[in-house]
């Protein structure tokens, strides 16, 4: 009798410790993915509004609004950003020869969003 009970005993200790040990490697798992989503580019479905113009706002209008069009250069709508997209924009951000880098004094850009813009540009700098 007495064994039976320590084994029973022995028996729920192994299966507590197995399902602490299933959920922690869940959450381990979990929290992996969710880094490796947020370290993810992605470029399927780049957009004007929802991708460029983000971009362009957060890092690059402080200068280049109508109001302070540094180095005369507008970056404000549609037609402004074509057509520097078209010249040397991403000459600028890619910090390649021939430009200024851009943002000026500023860190370079994310990869992601360089990549973003290569894109978008790649794809015929609509406005989507
Ligand atoms: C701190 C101000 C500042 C910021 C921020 C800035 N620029 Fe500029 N940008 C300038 C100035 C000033 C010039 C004129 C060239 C010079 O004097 O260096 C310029 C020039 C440019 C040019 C022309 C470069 C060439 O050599 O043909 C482009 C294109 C440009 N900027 C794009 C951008 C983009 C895109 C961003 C955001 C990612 C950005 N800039 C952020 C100040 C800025």
């Amino acid at each position: 009798m007495e064994k039976v009970k320590i084994k029973n005993y022995f028996y729920t200790i192994i299966t507590l410790l197995a399902i602490i040990m299933a959920m922690s490697q869940g959450c381990k798992y979990e929290n992996e993915e969710e880094l490796f989503e947020s370290n993810e580019c992605d470029i399927s479905m780049v957009s004007y509004q929802l991708d460029i113009i983000p971009i362009v706002d957060q890092n690059c209008f402080i200068c280049h609004s109508t109001a302070e069009a540094r180095g005369d250069v507008i970056l404000d709508t549609y037609i402004d950003i074509k057509s520097w997209a078209d010249e040397s924009l991403f000459c600028a951000i890619n910090h390649d020869e021939g430009c200024t880098n851009m943002p000026k004094n500023q860190p370079k850009l994310s990869e992601c969003d360089i990549l973003t813009i290569k894109t978008w540009i790649d794809e015929g700098a609509l406005e989507n």
